[in-house]
C-alpha cells in the first residue's frame, strides 16, 4: 500500500516488528526488483549500502534456499565508501563481501568497488567513469538502491552541510566530511534519485527521532540529507522496525507488515 507519507510526495512506509523482520522485508523487495529487472532487461544493477544495518539483509540474501536471485545477471555497485583499503574493518565493500558477495555466484567483474584507498577525489573520479561506462545514457539507471540513515539524518555519505549535497553534474563525489574529520566517496542525489526503486532500511531506537523529523518535519535537506532522496519516477520504500518508528505519528506509519521471517 503506497500512501502519501508526508508532504513531499509518495513513499511507502512499512513497519516491521523487529530488525530481523525489517531485514527480511528489504530482502524480499530486493528479490522482487531483481526478478523484474532481469525479466525486462536481462540485468539487475544494484547499489549496496554500507554501515552495520544492511549486514542482516545481506546475510539473508546469501541464503539461496530462501531468497532466489539470478546472481550471474546482477551488477553490484556501492552507495558510498570510506577512504580505507578493501580489507579494512571499516570498508563497506568488506562488509558486503563477507555477508553476501562471497557466498553467491555474482561474477567478480560485475562487482564494482569504490576504491576509497586512493582518496575520495581520485576514487570518485574513477567511479564516475565506471558509472558512465555502465549507464551509457540517462535511461540506464540503478534498478535498486539500498540506503541506511544515520542518527544525524545522513544517507550514503551525504552528510549534513557537506558539498556533496550540492553536486548535480556528477553521479559520484569525493565528499569532505568535516564533522567526522574525514572524507568519503558517495553517490550523489542525481544517481540515487534516478533509480527505479530506492529502499531505506532503518532500525533501532537511536534513529526514531531523526526518522520522525525526516518523514514529518519541515524540509531541510542541508540539515537532514535523507530528505533529499526523492526518486524521479521510481518508488521509495522506508522499511523500518518498531523501535525506529516509535516517534512516528500513526498516520505516517503506513502499513504494518505482520509477516515476519523465521530463518
Ligand atoms: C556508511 C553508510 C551510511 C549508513 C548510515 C547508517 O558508509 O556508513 O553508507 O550511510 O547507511 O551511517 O549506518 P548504520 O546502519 O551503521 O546505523
Amino acid at each position: 500500500m503506497t500512501q502519501p507519507v508526508n508532504r513531499r510526495g509518495r513513499a511507502t512506509v512499512q513497519v516491521l516488528a523487529n530488525a530481523a523482520s525489517a531485514a527480511a522485508r528489504a530482502a524480499e523487495l530486493f528479490v522482487e526488483s531483481a526478478a523484474g529487472a532481469i525479466t525486462a532487461r536481462r540485468r539487475f544493477n544494484v547499489a549496496l549500502a554500507g554501515g552495520a544495518t544492511p549486514r542482516a539483509m545481506y546475510t539473508l540474501l546469501a541464503d539461496k534456499t530462501h531468497f532466489d536471485v539470478d546472481w550471474p545477471h546482477v551488477g553490484v555497485f556501492f552507495t558510498d565508501e570510506r577512504c580505507v583499503p578493501p580489507d579494512d574493518q571499516a570498508s563497506n565493500y568488506r562488509m558486503a563481501a563477507e555477508a553476501l558477495l562471497g557466498h553467491v555466484n555474482v561474477c567478480p567483474n560485475c562487482v564494482h568497488r569504490m576504491e576509497g584507498e586512493h582518496g575520495a577525489a581520485a576514487a570518485a573520479g574513477r567511479y564516475e567513469s565506471v558509472l558512465r561506462d555502465h549507464f551509457a545514457d540517462d535511461n540506464d539507471r540503478f534498478d535498486f538502491v539500498l540506503l541506511g540513515m544515520g542518527a544525524d539524518g545522513h544517507t550514503a555519505s551525504l552528510f549534513p552541510g557537506t558539498e556533496g549535497l550540492q553536486v548535480t553534474d556528477a553521479r559520484c563525489h569525493g565528499n569532505p566530511v568535516p564533522a567526522l574529520g574525514t572524507e568519503r566517496v558517495t553517490l550523489t542525489y542525481r544517481s540515487i534519485n534516478a533509480a527505479r526503486r530506492i529502499v531505506f532500511l532503518v532500525t533501532g531506537s537511536a534513529k526514531a527521532v531523526t526518522l520522525c523529523k525526516v518523514l514529518t518535519g519541515p524540509v531541510e535537506v542541508e540539515r537532514l540529507p535523507a530528505q533529499g532522496i526523492r526518486p524521479t519516477d521510481g518508488d521509495l520504500f522506508w522499511v523500518v522496525d518498531d523501535e525506529a518508528a516509535a516517534s512516528l505519528p500513526t498516520a505516517f506509519r503506513g502499513e504494518r507488515c505482520e509477516k515476519g521471517f523465521s530463518h
